[in-house]
């Protein structure tokens, strides 16, 4: 075997050439795997000893795309498409043998070669556009010019990859090869050899682009089905667009026009926020004082205490994944309530495809359920989501210290209650750990793991492993009222609040956080909760405009009326002229003046820049290991759009001098302890840095 760089090698296998790519952990296509590429197949094109070629990828994975961690950085010679071109025009026949991913780049480098094949578990995908980009080395010419242009539609413009029978099926891939891949794909090039098989060329085929010619509505139909999905997003579009091109734009022209787009792209505020984000979420699983060969502890079984709105939900995603779970409810009453709610969740999943009623039968049968704790002695972690009363969780936790096997860990799912309080109840304190799901708890895929004064080491990494296989995206917080995601939210309210009170309509607040890019505006998002959530109808007395729609009478949408007022038929909301008078008659006696001129700007500034000001805060008192950790938690947790990378990303955008001067601004025309400027932000301000710039923390 002959290296040509250190991350490509030569190998010859009989007539067959063998090139392999070696660089970990995803065989991205960094600078020396491209200048290995194109010095192997240079090498390989005048070899008259070699007859076909294989090319194929060391490791868990063929190349699973461009190098990330290169763009926005000067581009090193040679580019992507000299080597694409080597291996296109290549004398020989070239067959891609694809295991793991073949992502972005590395299939549009696959799509050079003459044939592929992959091994039955591969996946093949352009998801460029979740980094806010499109393929930007031939993926939006050549795909649909291979699978057809229904099919490269959705594969560029929304991003997920498909598996080997679909791309074997769409013409992606020429077989699969059971057994070994290498193997395989080098008896397959003999094959070719043989027979003296043609070099297929993708960029030469017209066929499926001509069904296309014919059918051109095919666009408009998917612009509009992908139109709610991705509203506010720049870079679908454009792969759409890109693809359309294809009919008309001879190839090379093509090419260079997909290039300038994704260059434009790539320069975009919301392609630096989606790769940013990229590696946010990868970070967030890492903690920086956890030892990487931490002894994980085993959990083969979970209980859940509580089968309420989370215990449920939190249960579903354990079943989903194969874990048997024991519930425990404190009556058989509620026990039944409970069981329900999951099993109609599943149903109606089941009814819409997503799985069979023998699937929902399966996970049914996984779920273990009862009234009496004792089942969870031998448990190997326990989450409870009983009410949040801390004399009941601290009641609950007695028993379950009593109760547990030594070595279980044991979770609670409080939105905000103090984890190490809790915790002190036990003879175990280091067993025990915070997991804050958010509801729905088996759709949202945000999971705040708390972790306590003493929460022991190998608890922690247990319980990030167990998020992994649950599919949750973790971020580690520390223990504050709120946690890090609530603890934001509140910030927001507060200045949304006020804003109504000096004139505002709910309506316009809602829709300038809307056209922000979030799922909904605070107004509405109250409503959907419902307004009485926490509402003590024993205990008002008009201190707020909240306080005041429920006295009279408007609960949210679940009585159709609340900020808005709501078609009963449609459930569409409408703004209603007696909240505006609830508001204004609340202002009038609080001695709030009104005006009507905040643009639309003051309304993103005054509900956003104290939710950074926090995140800081956060940061100051150690309660959050780094700012993209907060991002990743308003992300996932909130519906933060991801081209606006999170709060601190945001923030940190406008720079943070200007940050302050805002919050400074703000803060004396306006006053509240939301508006104190975070001494964090004035520093970093101050030395000209960022929060990307804070080396990550140990949680305090
Ligand atoms: N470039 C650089 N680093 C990458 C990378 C890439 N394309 N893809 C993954 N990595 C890194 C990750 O940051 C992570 O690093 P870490 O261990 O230091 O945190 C490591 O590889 C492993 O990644 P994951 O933790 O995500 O591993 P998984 O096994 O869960 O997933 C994967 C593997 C499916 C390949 C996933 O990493 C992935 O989806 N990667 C991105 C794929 C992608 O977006 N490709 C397109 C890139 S853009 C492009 O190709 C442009 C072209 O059109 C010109
Ligand atoms: P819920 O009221 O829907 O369910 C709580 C369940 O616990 C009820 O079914 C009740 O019968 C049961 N229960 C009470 N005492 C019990 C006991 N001693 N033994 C066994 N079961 C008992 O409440 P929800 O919304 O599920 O909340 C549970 C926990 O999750 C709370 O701590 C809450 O703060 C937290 N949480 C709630 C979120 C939400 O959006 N609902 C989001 C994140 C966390």
């Amino acid at each position: 075997m002959a290296a040509i760089t250190d991350m490509v090698s030569l190998e010859q296998r009989g007539d067959i050439a063998l090139v392999l790519i070696d660089n970990p952990p995803v065989n991205a296509l960094s600078h020396g795997v491209r200048l290995g590429l194109l010095r192997a197949f240079e090498q390989v094109a005048d070899d008259a000893a070699v007859k076909g070629v294989v090319l194929a990828c060391r490791g868990r994975t063929f190349i699973a795309g461009a190098d990330i961690t290169e763009f926005g950085k000067p581009p090193k010679a040679p580019g992507l498409q000299e080597p694409q071109t080597a291996i296109e025009d290549c004398p020989k026949p070239v067959v891609a043998a694809i295991h793991g991913t073949a992502l972005g780049g590395g299939l549009e480098v696959a799509m050079c070669a003459h044939y592929r094949v992959g091994d039955p578990a591969a996946q093949y995908g352009q998801p460029e556009v979740k980094l806010g980009l499109l393929p930007g080395a031939g993926g939006t010419q050549r795909l649909p010019r291979v699978t057809g242009v229904a099919k490269a539609l959705e594969m560029c413009a929304i991003g997920d990859p498909i598996g080997s029978q679909e791309a074997l099926a769409a013409g992606l891939i020429d077989a699969i090869i059971e057994g070994d891949l290498v193997d395989g794909a080098v008896a397959f090039a003999e094959q070719l050899v043989a027979e003296g098989a043609p070099l297929k060329k993708i960029r030469d085929r017209d066929e499926k682009i001509e069904e296309a010619r014919a059918n051109r509505a095919v666009f408009d139909d998917f612009r509009k089905s992908i139109a709610r999905k991705t509203r506010n997003f720049h870079a679908p579009a454009k792969n759409v667009d890109l693809i359309e091109a294809a009919l008309d734009t001879p190839f090379d022209d093509a090419l260079e026009q997909e290039r300038e787009v994704f260059e434009d792209l790539m320069a975009g505020r919301q392609s630096q926020a989606q790769r940013y984000y990229f590696f946010a979420e990868r970070q967030a699983a890492k903690v920086p004082d956890l030892p990487r060969d931490t002894a994980l502890r085993e959990v083969r079984t979970v209980g859940i205490l509580g089968a309420g709105t989370m215990g449920g939900g939190i249960a579903m995603n354990f079943l989903n994944a194969g874990v048997p779970v024991k519930i425990v409810e404190r009556d058989r009453e509620s026990l039944e309530r409970g069981i329900g709610v999951v099993r109609k969740n599943y149903q109606r999943s089941a009814r819409r495809g997503r799985f069979t009623m023998e699937q929902v039968e399966e996970r049914m049968s996984l779920l273990d359920a009862g009234t009496d704790k004792s089942v969870f002695a031998d448990v190997d972690m326990v989450i409870e989501a009983v009410f949040e009363l801390m004399p009941l969780k601290k009641s609950v936790f007695t028993e379950l210290d009593a109760i547990c096997r030594e070595g279980a860990i044991l979770a609670t799912n409080t939105s905000g209650l103090n984890v190490n309080e809790i915790a002190a109840v036990t003879k175990r304190p280091h067993d025990v750990i915070g997991t804050h799901f958010f509801s729905p708890a088996n759709v949202m895929k945000l999971l705040e793991i708390v972790r306590g004064d003493e929460t022991a080491e190998d608890v922690l990494a247990t319980t990030l492993q167990v998020s992994k296989t649950i599919g949750k995206i973790p971020a580690v917080v520390g223990v504050a009222p709120g946690f890090v995601g609530n603890r934001l939210l509140h910030q927001r309210g507060l200045e949304a609040e006020r804003l109504i009170l000096e004139g505002a309509p709910p309506a316009r607040v809602d829709s300038v956080l809307y056209e922000f890019g979030l799922p909904m505006g605070p107004f509405a998002m109250g409503d959907l909760a419902g307004l009485d959530v926490g509402w003590d109808p024993d205990d008002t007395h008009g201190r707020t405009v909240r306080e005041v729609l429920c006295e009279s009478g408007r609960r949210g949408q679940k009585n159709g009326r609340g900020y808005y007022i709501y078609d009963p038929e449609t459930r569409a909301p409408s703004p209603d002229p007696e909240v505006l008078d609830l508001i204004r008659d609340f202002a009038s006696r609080h001695g709030v003046a009104q005006r009507d001129d905040h643009s639309d700007e003051e309304i993103l500034d005054r509900c956003l820049l104290p939710m950074a000001n926090m995140g800081a805060k956060i940061l100051e008192e150690g309660k959050a290991m780094r700012s993209s950790d907060i991002d990743v938690v308003w992300v996932n947790g909130y519906g933060w759009p991801v081209y606006q990378g999170g709060p601190m990303f945001w923030a940190e955008g406008m720079g943070l001098d200007t940050v302050a001067a805002k919050i400074k601004d703000y803060g004396a025309k306006l006053g509240g302890a939301h508006w104190e400027l975070s001494p964090l932000i004035e520093q970093l301000a101050s030395e000209g840095n960022s929060f990307q710039d804070l080396p990550p923390q140990k949680i305090r």
